[in-house]
């Protein structure tokens, strides 16, 4: 009896050692200074699609918080990312998701608000495509290669308390005001018409295209998909 109490004791002890001990393994890992920030803009708009990309047998059972699709109901951030499943009334991926972003304009369903234009909400579907794919190889390289410890993994995937699950409210509260493209140096993101406002939004778009962006989510996602 005496022995299970200790026995418990340590392991409460050993749980609050290991998170208080997060800072320093980030410290150690390959994660960016701003790993919260960059796997925000990599997850706020992921699908169960999109997942598969990393790893075929992930479901909407996970754990990895994203901006609410419906934003006019209920919460802003969900704890998991849903299905978004393209139609297949065209041939090629790309028509199909074109059908599925435009079908969904004036229904304020794709998760972005009402401040987006048809235009711009396809740019944005295919910015995140573009970056997951990105992402692929540098996910893949972790995977085979340099798995994260469970300890690191464990600290990654406590959203709640690194900044990630704040940073992807952050984007979700932006979206009732604007179409913020990232989470810095924000600056006013013109209406997209010509090609001088796109200027603007190709810069922005590609902020977090580096090494650096691209391994902090490659680190996150292993985590989050390993155990599919
Ligand atoms: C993200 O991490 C930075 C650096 O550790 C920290 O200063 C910031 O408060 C975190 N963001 C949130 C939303 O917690």
């Amino acid at each position: 009896m005496k022995g299970a109490f200790v026995l418990a004791f340590v392991a409460v002890f050993a749980a609050v050692a290991q998170a208080n001990n997060c800072p320093a393994l980030y410290r150690e890992s390959n994660l960016s200074p701003i790993f919260n920030e960059t796997i925000a803009h990599a997850i706020h708009s992921m699908t169960v699609q999109g997942l598969r990309l990393f790893n075929p047998r992930a479901t909407a059972n996970n754990k990895i918080p994203t901006v609410n699709q419906n934003l006019h109901n209920g919460a802003k951030v969900v704890p998991f990312a849903p299905e978004d499943p393209v139609g297949n009334d065209f041939y090629d991926f790309t028509m199909n998701m074109i059908d599925r972003v435009l079908t969904n304009v004036g229904t304020h369903d794709d998760g972005l608000g009402h401040h987006w234009s048809p235009a711009e909400r396809i740019v944005h579907v295919f910015h995140m495509w573009d970056l997951w794919l990105h992402i692929q190889p540098y996910y893949q390289r972790i995977a085979s290669s340099s798995p994260v410890s469970d300890a690191l993994c464990e600290c990654l995937l406590d959203t709640k308390s690194n900044g990630i699950y704040n940073n992807v409210g952050w984007v979700a509260n932006h979206y009732e005001s604007g179409t913020p493209i990232s989470l810095k140096n924000i600056v006013e993101i013109p209406p997209l018409v010509d090609g001088n406002s796109w200027k603007i939004w190709k810069k922005d778009l590609l902020q977090y295209y580096n090494k650096e962006s691209l391994t902090d989510a490659g680190m996150y996602l292993y985590c989050a998909l390993k155990d599919f």
